[in-house]
């Protein structure tokens, strides 16, 4: 799996201090707000409980699974909702949390979800934001790094559904997309 990786563009340090850094930003905007943290399956798992255990406050975890790739490299543009919440989000300060925001619809659609539940704040804290991605307005408020224009894998990030248990976050080989291998 590692030998599929062209580099790395996030090393497992870069991620822990990420993690330990908007960890305690939440602590500190969240302090007697008890939050719920919406994990967005599958991409944002490892993300979600790297940060949340950086929390030091009362907060719930709940989780909800929407897809749009659909395991290939380009947004499909439709957004389709895989597995619900558990949990009743009105009147709730609510923490969308995601690996990456690309396009935005992913976003967008769970944004639009929540307020028509009437949470009542929603904010976003998402491990990579890749701005030149954009095709609808949709903005993080917490952002561990600003990704250039790259196609990445690896931490909760999927090529069909393989790499996300890679610690770090990588650019894949071009051979490996392009078919040169078997599936
Ligand atoms: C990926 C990623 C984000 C979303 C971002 O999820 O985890 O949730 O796409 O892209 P967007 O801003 O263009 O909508 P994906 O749909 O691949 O599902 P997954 O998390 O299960 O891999
Ligand atoms: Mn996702
Ligand atoms: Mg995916």
């Amino acid at each position: 799996m590692n030998n599929d990786i062209e580099r790395t563009l996030y090393s497992v340090e870069d991620i822990k201090e990420a993690a330990h850094r908007l960890g305690q930003q939440l602590t500190e905007d969240y302090q007697d707000k008890r939050p719920i943290l919406i994990s967005v399956l599958k991409g944002a798992i490892l993300w979600t409980v790297d940060v949340m255990r950086e929390m030091d406050i009362m907060a719930e975890v709940d989780f909800i699974d929407v897809s749009s790739y659909h395991g290939g490299v380009a947004s499909a543009g439709e957004i389709q909702l895989v597995h619900d919440l558990s949990a009743d989000v009105a009147g709730r300060n609510v923490i969308i949390m995601e690996d990456i925001i690309d396009t935005g619809r992913t976003l967008q659609f769970l944004i639009d979800l929540l307020k028509q539940r009437q949470a009542k704040d929603i904010k976003v804290c998402t491990l990579l934001d890749k701005p030149e991605g954009r095709v609808v307005a949709a903005k993080a408020d917490y952002v561990g790094f600003k990704l250039p224009k790259e196609f990445v894998v690896g931490y909760g990030l999927d090529y069909k559904e393989f790499y996300r248990n890679l610690p770090y976050v990588g650019v894949l080989k071009p051979s490996v997309y392009e078919g040169d291998r078997p599936e």
